[in-house]
């Protein structure tokens, strides 16, 4: 015979959630024998066999059994082989939609610490790399092009601004998270005296909900969750791909260590940046698990649907994925290796220098459009010529402009950097403020959330 049930089973990956449950409902049961609904003699019975259960669990000894469902069953069931019938007045004025709810919350709370954690352990290994290499100036692009130069500290510390908003995002995410669901019962609220500021205080909630109808069925909170993970996956995707590129034959700007690279089976000179690449690929199921919720979402009529239990696997995926990429990242960044003569070098190349060069004409008192237009024509002239701009004449530059003076020549990388002297530019005073806020701000707000 078919076994229908398997299609609505969900306790193979919902019963990670059982120390959120059980904490639940100890809370709920304390509730119910302090306001008179079950007796206080129960109210004990319940408390100390579910304590029984999460070691149980905790032991690997607990029996779970796939025909009970899900989680809450099989823990109800088994507190009743437990305690026997004091068990059955543990689900007065509840119902597993607020259950779940509840459980979902205290989860996606604890969640969120580890990931904000996770976010700071990375900025750490950022500001750490910066610090490293604080005065090394490299090349910086636009549209893949030698653009400016620009300093290595100053580039790390622009993913230490994504990671910060991402911080900001997860901890708005806390905030819409904190909030006690229990006492909705199944949609209506529950026909009993229930306390739930004291549920909300006994499970940590800053405040309860407002309306029994919304808090069995709101699952926001998790895509605020999957939609600032989307988003921080895509930063580490982004960092992914320049520490890809970077380390590179063809760039040769960083050596990435031995733990995060592996050798090709047939090719023995080959070290492969896999651990990016895979932060990059995952990206794609992150994205993927925003998709899914919401589009489970976004038909369903009031209150609870079962639709809703197919919040979790994606959920706990985009999770896992987060974190995972969380236990890499820190290490890879601390472990690898810049080539600063390399990337020195090739930020001194001179046509990166153009810039400066009509800005050096627009200090002489050239308007800028035709200063702009001047080392235009000195480009090409280089480029016909193959020569570097440090390389012309004075007579040379003379035919393009009579603004030029043998100070042209101290046009160099340093001079481009430190030039760029405005907030949020990449002059090395500038970069050095920007890395002690970072640092100060890492660690005033280490305890944060
Ligand atoms: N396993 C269910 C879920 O995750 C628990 C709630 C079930 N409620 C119900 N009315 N069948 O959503």
């Amino acid at each position: 015979m078919t076994n229908y049930t398997n299609y609505t089973v969900s306790i193979h990956y919902d019963r990670r959630l059982y120390r959120h449950d059980i904490a639940g409902s100890i809370a709920h049961a304390r509730m119910l024998g302090n306001q008179g609904i079950i007796s206080e003699e129960d109210a004990g019975l319940i408390v100390d066999g579910l304590g029984k259960v999460r070691q149980e669990i905790q032991e690997d000894k607990f029996p779970w059994d796939e025909t009970l469902e899900d989680l809450h069953m099989n823990i109800e069931s088994r507190l009743h082989a437990l305690i026997g019938p004091a068990a059955g007045r543990l689900h007065t004025g509840r119902s597993r939609n607020d259950q779940v709810a509840l459980d979902m919350r205290l989860y996606t709370k604890d969640v969120l610490k580890e990931t904000v954690q996770g976010l700071r352990a990375t900025q750490g290994s950022l500001l750490a790399l910066a610090t490293r290499h604080q005065t090394v100036i490299m090349p910086g692009y636009t549209h893949m092009q030698r653009a400016q130069p620009v300093l290595f500290a100053h580039h790390l510390l622009a993913y230490f601004q994504m990671f910060q908003r991402d911080i900001d995002r997860f901890r708005d995410c806390y905030r819409r998270t904190d909030v006690l669901p229990l006492g909705s019962g199944a949609l209506a609220g529950v026909a009993y005296p229930s306390d739930r500021d004291f549920l909300a205080q006994e499970l940590g909630f800053r405040e309860i909900s407002a309306n029994s109808m919304d808090a069995v069925s709101d699952r926001d909170f998790l895509l605020d969750y999957l939609a600032a993970a989307a988003i921080c996956m895509m930063h580490f995707s982004r960092l992914s791909e320049e520490i890809i590129i970077w380390s590179s034959r063809e760039f040769g700007f960083i050596r990435l260590s031995d733990e995060f690279t592996t050798g090709s089976s047939i090719m023995p000179q080959k070290r492969n940046p896999d651990f990016a690449e895979l932060a990059r690929g995952k990206t794609g199921r992150v994205y993927g698990d925003l998709m899914g919720l919401l589009t489970v979402m976004k038909g369903l009529p009031m209150t609870y649907n079962r639709d809703l239990q197919e919040d979790k696997e994606g959920f706990f995926d985009a999770v896992d994925t987060l974190l995972a990429t969380f236990q890499v990242y820190p290490d890879m960044l601390q472990g690898l290796t810049l080539d600063e003569g390399r990337v020195a070098s090739l930020a001194g190349e001179s046509f990166m220098l153009a810039t400066d060069v009509a800005d050096y004409l627009v200090n002489k008192g050239m308007p800028f459009r035709e200063a702009y237009g001047v080392v235009k024509e000195l480009c090409r002239h280089c480029e016909t010529q193959g020569k570097d701009l440090q390389d012309l004449t004075m007579e040379e530059y003379h035919r393009f402009s009579d603004s030029f003076d043998q100070d042209v020549y101290n046009i160099n990388a340093e001079s481009s950097a430190a030039a760029r002297d405005n907030p949020g530019g990449t002059a090395p005073n500038r970069v050095a403020e920007e890395l002690s806020r970072a640092k100060e701000l890492l660690e005033s707000t280490a305890n944060d959330l």
